[in-house]
């Protein structure tokens, strides 16, 4: 079977089983604050596990992308030296939310693999949970029952402690017992010397787990505790590039057809053979070079197709330290300096165009993204090798043998050099790392980046039942309201409530429109509120008045009431970022996707793919639309609940990376001019906008352009400011004609200079006479020392060289004041430096230090700047005792 076939089989299987098959969900987590990136299929159903909104339907598959690279699970440095771990994987899972449990889920999933797959059972093995006292869960009978019956052999059911069998999704949030299975791919022989069942969980690469049976139950608190979910529900993930080896009789993943397209193309672009030792060879780098690299451009560049740029912080800094991995192992062991992972991008969105289209949809702009960073980093690269010949060249002279673990760990974070390379380098040169001051340094850091990608979050306090809540903000401004639960949250700058109700007129930050604020009357207390987030499906309000747990608690009847003023600023803004995207698709091209968006109550800023500065005539004609929209005065028209694929018929722009349901808000002014998936509120009416006008274009990133725009009063008073700054201008210049008088102005100030110049030059050559008539002769060297007036450090250079060539056998030190600072330059005639012996350099830096300055230059001509003025008369005549 072609991966195709596999992946296709199990979603058929499970869609025969009533499952509705989903698409996958963005690899870059939104709203979650404890995950960057998905790294499970369940990820994106966590809510319905926790009781948070409920599931299009009860039961679920899909292939989902994630990404292990962060936080809890995070197989980064494994990669490229075994054969089947990932960053980037497809987990295929099928979900009950609260429906079928235990039998079902492990009856199919022996079904699949050995009636439709044809896996041999006599090579799978399965895990149960052996219980946990200290949870107080016991041993998963159950499970280990229904394998009895399936298999018929206890001796291949194994029972497994909490680290391989009891499945968390991070620190907090939804986990339970879980059933594995594990499949022995080793030749016969090897089987017949030591049995499968003792290799399992044993990091042996041909006894792998393919599948994992979760059976959620739980939530993990945060004190550790353990929660019953209201309902039990089944949680299953299967690595698709594992089940391809297994199928296609491979002892690697980077043998199946997963990824043989992309190692074919790097084997051609490096004229490098792949597994020429065995393609289990892990010694050879060559090997492991093209492992990372076929492994490293799919997460790269899928992930830049959901909308994450590389970039120095948070999800943008692994993707580029991923990114700078790939580029690493390329430069060092298949002779790569030029950028190679952007040609990897056409042969990725080919491969799969029908299961993950976007990146086929967007493959211009991801490839452009990617060489621009590969540019970038092979120029830093260099630098790092130089950096490593210091390092050594430093350790050498010290007598010292190893190169210290926070170095190690510098070269790799900073210029992407795995330890092993420096290992590799520091050996040719005799010399050895210190591993374990690396892995501290590195574990440290890992303590920092899951500190980063997680928020400090307490407990809620539930004061009502349920999780579900209204929002009426598109119509109401205030509403009353149940407080469903809240909790203290710490923050760096103190501690905030965080506020969930069961209506409310609130928007939480959302598609680049930011939250509400306002405040919740309860009885006679006023509670502020200054910005709403949505975190999972829940909006919370968040509030850093103090002392609120008594009010809180005791709220019967809350009104929450948001600042009008600003959320119809805010909106007007929001809607006219529909009518510019529309009047760029119109203007520059159809190309033109949205990258980022951010709307407040002063500002729209929206960034978009295009690959040119957007000219100002280009700029004008994108006003011009919008201005005529906003005329023609369009009212809002929303249509809600509208099946996706319906909305995606009429012409409605999706955002790559935006997660969307299966049905969906579409926010139309004027159905043939702009048509938009959005959940975001909006002006009744284009009218309501009054004016646009842009104020910046610029560049964000390679291949990412920013436009910044203002409406209404805000434009208005933008405009008016540039028309009183014209009008002063015109004062000043005493014409109406700005530009011609400014040109007139330029021209007459050049003229100007050249005569200022003529002047000064005439000055110098008449200073120039009357020092050379005060030239003295000390030991047979024609000397002269003075402090002159001249207007800049070229003319005084110039003074010396045109004294040397006057005088001959020349010393001269010259002092100047300009602009208020001491100045000094030494000059000294090429024959008096050899006989004497002198070194204008040397002797510049010793006159410095009188006037509180420093300087330098060349043997025969240097100078020094300080800042103190009366050390000047001191440093010229300290000069004189040099001859
Ligand atoms: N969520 C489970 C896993 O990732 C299935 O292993």
């Amino acid at each position: 079977m072609t991966s195709h076939e596999i992946r296709k089989a199990f979603l058929d299987f499970f869609k025969s089983k009533g499952h509705l098959i989903v698409p996958s969900a963005p690899l870059v987590a939104k709203n979650d604050p404890t995950l960057m990136f998905n790294n499970s299929g369940m990820a994106q159903f966590k809510d319905f596990f926790l009781g948070n909104g409920n599931p299009p339907s009860k039961r679920i598959a899909d292939t989902q992308k994630c990404l292990r690279v962060s936080g809890k699970h995070n197989d980064l440095e494994d990669v490229g030296f075994d054969t089947y771990h990932h960053t980037m994987f497809e987990m295929l899972g099928n979900w009950s939310f609260g429906d079928y449990f235990k039998k079902e889920a492990l009856e199919w999933s022996w079904e699949l693999l050995t009636e439709v797959y044809k896996l041999p059972k006599d090579r799978i093995y399965v895990s149960v949970f052996e219980g946990s006292e200290e949870d107080g869960v016991p041993f998963d009978q159950e499970a280990f029952d229904i394998w009895k019956g399936l298999i018929g052999d206890e001796n291949r059911i194994i029972l497994g402690n909490k680290k391989d069998n009891f499945w968390e999704m991070g620190d907090t949030g939804p986990c339970g017992p879980c059933s594995e299975i594990h499949i022995d791919l080793r030749d016969q022989e090897e089987i017949d010397k030591i049995g499968g069942k003792e290799l399992v969980n044993n990091d042996h690469p041909q006894v792998i787990e393919i599948w994992n049976n979760v059976f959620m139950q739980f939530e993990r608190k945060a004190d550790k505790s353990l929660v019953s979910l209201p309902a039990k529900h089944v949680d299953t993930g299967m690595g698709f590039e594992r089940l391809c080896m297994a199928i296609q009789g491979k002892k690697s993943n980077y043998d199946t057809d997963v990824f043989q397209n992309t190692i074919q193309v790097i084997e051609q672009m490096s004229g490098k053979k792949y597994g020429e030792n065995g393609t289990l060879s892990s010694n050879s780098y060559v090997d492991v070079a093209m492992r990372v690299i076929a492994d490293h451009i799919r997460a790269v560049a899928f992930t830049i197709a959901d909308g994450q740029l590389p970039s120095n912080a948070k999800a943008g800094y692994v993707i580029r330290r991923i990114l700078r991995r790939a580029v690493r192992y390329g430069y060092s062991y298949l002779g790569f300096n030029e950028p190679f992972l952007v040609k990897l991008v056409p042969v990725l969105a080919e491969q799969f165009a029908d299961v993950f289209p976007e990146l086929k949809a967007q493959l211009d702009f991801v490839a452009r993204v990617i060489e621009e960073e590969e540019k970038s980093f092979l120029r830093t690269l260099e630098t790092g090798l130089r950096k490593l010949d210091d390092i050594f060249e430093q350790a050498k002279t010290a007598n010292s043998t190893t190169i210290s673990g926070e170095i190690v760990f510098e070269l790799s974070d900073t210029f992407g050099f795995p330890s092993d390379l420096t290992a590799l380098i520091a050996r040719e040169k005799g010399l050895r790392i210190d591993e374990e001051g690396f892995q501290k340094a590195l574990q440290e850091q890992k303590a920092r980046s899951r500190k980063d990608s997680a928020k400090e979050a307490t407990d809620w306090v539930e004061l009502n039942e349920g999780n579900d809540f209204e929002f009426v903000g598109y119509d109401e401004v205030s509403c009353e309201a149940q407080i469903l639960k809240y909790r203290k949250v710490k923050t760096k700058a103190g501690e905030e409530y965080h506020i969930v109700l069961d209506r409310t007129p609130f928007y939480a930050e959302m598609g680049g429109q930011v939250g509400d604020t306002g405040h919740l009357s309860i009885g006679n207390h006023s509670i502020n509120i200054k910005d709403t987030k949505k975190e999972n499906d829940l909006f919370i309000h968040i509030s850093t008045d103090k002392n609120l747990d008594e009010i809180l608690q005791d709220a019967n009847t809350v009104v929450a009431h948001i600042n009008e003023e600003r959320r119809d600023k805010i909106r007007t803004n929001h809607t006219v970022t529909h009518l510019m995207l529309a009047a760029m698709r119109k203007v520059l091209g159809t190309h033109i996707v949205q990258k980022g968006s951010f709307q407040d109550d002063a500002v729209t800023r929206f960034d978009f793919s295009h690959f040119a500065k957007v000219t100002d005539e280009e700029l004008g004609k994108i006003e011009d639309i919008v201005n005529e929209k906003i005329r023609e005065n369009i009212a809002l028209e929303t249509k809600v609940n509208i099946p996706i694929a319906d909305a995606i018929a009429m012409g409605a722009t999706a955002t790559f990376g935006e997660k969307y349901g299966d049905f969906v808000r579409v926010v139309i002014f004027d159905p043939k001019f702009s048509v938009e998936l959005c959940g975001g509120t909006h002006a009744s009416s284009t009218g309501k906008i009054g004016l646009f006008k842009f104020i910046s274009e610029g560049s964000v990133a390679a291949g990412v352009r920013r436009v910044e725009a203002m409406t209404g009063e805000k434009a208005i008073s933008v405009i008016n400011e540039q028309l009183s700054i014209n009008n002063q201008l015109k004062e000043l210049l005493r014409g109406q004609d700005l530009i011609k008088s400014v040109e007139t102005l330029l021209a007459e100030k050049a003229n100007l200079q050249k005569k200022v110049e003529a002047l000064e030059n005439e000055k110098l050559q008449e200073l120039k006479n009357e020092l050379a008539r005060t030239t003295e002769s000390i030991n047979g060297i024609n000397v002269i020392t003075a402090k002159v007036n001249v207007p800049s450090a070229d003319a005084l250079k110039q003074l010396c060289f045109d004294l040397k060539n006057k005088v001959g056998n020349f010393y001269g030190v010259l002092g100047a004041e300009i602009s208020g600072k001491p100045q000094i330059a030494v000059i000294i005639d090429e024959n008096v430096m050899k006989e004497k012996n002198l070194h204008a350099g040397n002797i510049v830096k010793e006159l410095a230090k009188e006037m509180k300055g420093g300087g330098g230059g060349q043997p025969y001509f240097a100078t020094a700047g300080g800042s103190d003025v009366g050390g000047l008369e001191r440093a010229i005549e300290k000069g004189k005792s040099f001859i």
